[in-house]
């Protein structure tokens, strides 16, 4: 397998690289590694590669447990990393010979207020510098004549922030002429709450794109290409469970390499996932479904769909109750509404879990 494998996501790659290079916004929603940050990744790679682009990424899972000033911390970090300033502000501030040479090679983008008010912000000051944070990538593009394209991964983070900070972003960032925004995170982190709101913070902002299992037929064109050896039939298998899943599949794929005694036939195969897979991936099922069982019946709800059966007929629960439990397990990206009243688990590895 080659280092950075991508497969497919063909439609999404075009879209997305020429509408951030056009000026466009965008909005990335799936569940968790579905391959947001890898496709983003992969896009602002290919518009790097145009000069007339300034990529900044910022993490935001960074910065979840922090205060206002941190996160503006990171921005301000990600934007002086951007212009090839390495280090941290936190850091450099103190060296005698930044402000010099931030004033010598930078001076036309009047980074100086910036410096001095994180040196001395407290309390209502963090405010402004989050917005002079949240400024910075319109005040470069402008400065340096180019088009900057800002990714801020996890951002259903921001809503772990209070109120007010979504607000600050939103009123910040809608002005901005020169910087196209792509936001990405999953379900589970309230994206829907932020974007897809009538009275969320960013109700329209971006266009919105919704990332779904890979398709079979490509990955299995990928696998038999790239693992010759991996017979057809456990191929199949793989994507019989786990649905084209990117992050399961490339995990077993990795597997595979060094152990392909595991997988050479159908029997062996479920060995491995139930002595290999599910044991490595424990943690992450059982948070999920730690999650899950916050609201009552949501896990028996749960049960009955990794059985292929109706939650309306299988439980002796009310019909409006299992309306509900529905909508929020949809909503936080657990399962998704196939035709009416079919539904499916987003994870194949925790269906296969909650069936077995
Ligand atoms: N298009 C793809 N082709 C092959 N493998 C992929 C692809 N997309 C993702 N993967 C694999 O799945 C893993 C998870 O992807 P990624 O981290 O991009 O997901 P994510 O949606 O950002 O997850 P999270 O919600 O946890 O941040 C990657 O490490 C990679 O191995
Ligand atoms: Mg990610």
């Amino acid at each position: 397998m080659s280092k950075y494998p991508f497969i497919n996501r063909k439609t999404e790659l075009k879209n997305l690289i020429s509408g951030l290079k056009h000026g466009r916004d965008y909005v990335l929603i799936a569940p968790r590694r579905f391959g947001k940050t890898s496709l983003a990744k992969k896009v602002l790679k290919e518009i790097s590669q145009d000069n007339n682009y300034l990529i900044i990424h910022i993490d935001l899972m960074f910065y979840s447990g922090g205060d206002v000033k941190s996160i503006a911390e990171g921005i301000i970090n990600s934007c002086l990393n951007m212009l090839g300033i390495s280090g941290k502000i936190r850091q450099l501030w103190r060296q005698v010979d930044f402000s010099v040479n931030l004033k010598l090679n930078y001076g036309d983008l009047g980074l100086e207020p910036i410096i001095q008010l994180f040196k001395d912000s407290s309390g209502e000051d963090d405010w402004r510098l989050l917005e002079e944070a949240l400024e910075l990538p319109e005040k470069i593009a402008i400065k340096k004549n180019k088009k900057v394209i800002v990714f801020y991964d996890e951002f259903g983070e921001i809503d772990h922030f209070v109120e007010r900070v979504i607000k600050v972003f939103r009123s910040v960032v809608q002005h901005h002429e020169e910087v196209s925004y792509l936001f990405a995170g999953s379900q589970e982190t309230l994206m829907n709450k932020i974007f897809l709101d009538k009275s969320g913070a960013f109700y329209r902002f971006g266009e919105l794109i919704t990332l779904k299992e890979l398709t079979k037929p490509d990955v299995f064109m990928y696998i038999a290409e790239t693992h010759p050896k991996m017979k057809p039939e456990i191929i199949s298998e793989i994507l019989e469970l786990l649905n084209g899943h990117p992050y399961y599949t490339s995990r077993i794929l990795s597997y595979f390499i060094s152990n392909p005694e595991m997988f050479i036939d159908v029997k062996s195969f479920y060995n491995y996932i139930r002595a290999v897979l599910i044991p490595q991936e424990e943690a992450y099922l059982e948070l999920q479904i730690l999650k899950i069982k916050e609201r009552v019946n949501a896990l028996d709800v749960m049960r009955v769909l990794s059985l292929r059966l109706s939650p309306y007929t299988e439980l002796q629960l009310k019909e409006q109750q299992v309306y509900s439990t529905l909508r929020m397990l949809e909503i936080g990206g657990y399962i998704r509404k196939e035709s009416r009243g079919i539904y499916t688990i987003t994870d194949p590895l925790l269906n296969f879990f909650l069936r077995d």
